[in-house]
């Protein structure tokens, strides 16, 4: 059975799932050079 979920990696292209509200914040901060820092427990999501 094939999982509808990838774990382990990097979530991109349609395995990226939500996150518009992020994805809005840290664009808004890369075109205006606002340096960020993405603190969280591990597995939330930070680097994809
Ligand atoms: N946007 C997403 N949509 C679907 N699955 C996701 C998404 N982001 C992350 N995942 C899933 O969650 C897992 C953990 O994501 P990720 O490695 O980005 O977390 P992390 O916060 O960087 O973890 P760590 O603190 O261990 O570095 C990924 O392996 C993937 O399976
Ligand atoms: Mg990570």
């Amino acid at each position: 059975m094939e999982l509808p979920f990838i774990f382990g990696k990097l979530a991109h292209g349609k395995m990226f799932t939500n996150q518009e509200k992020e994805i809005e914040i840290l664009l808004n901060n890369f075109r205006y050079g606002i340096n960020t820092i993405l603190i969280s427990p591990k597995r939330w999501r930070k680097s994809s």
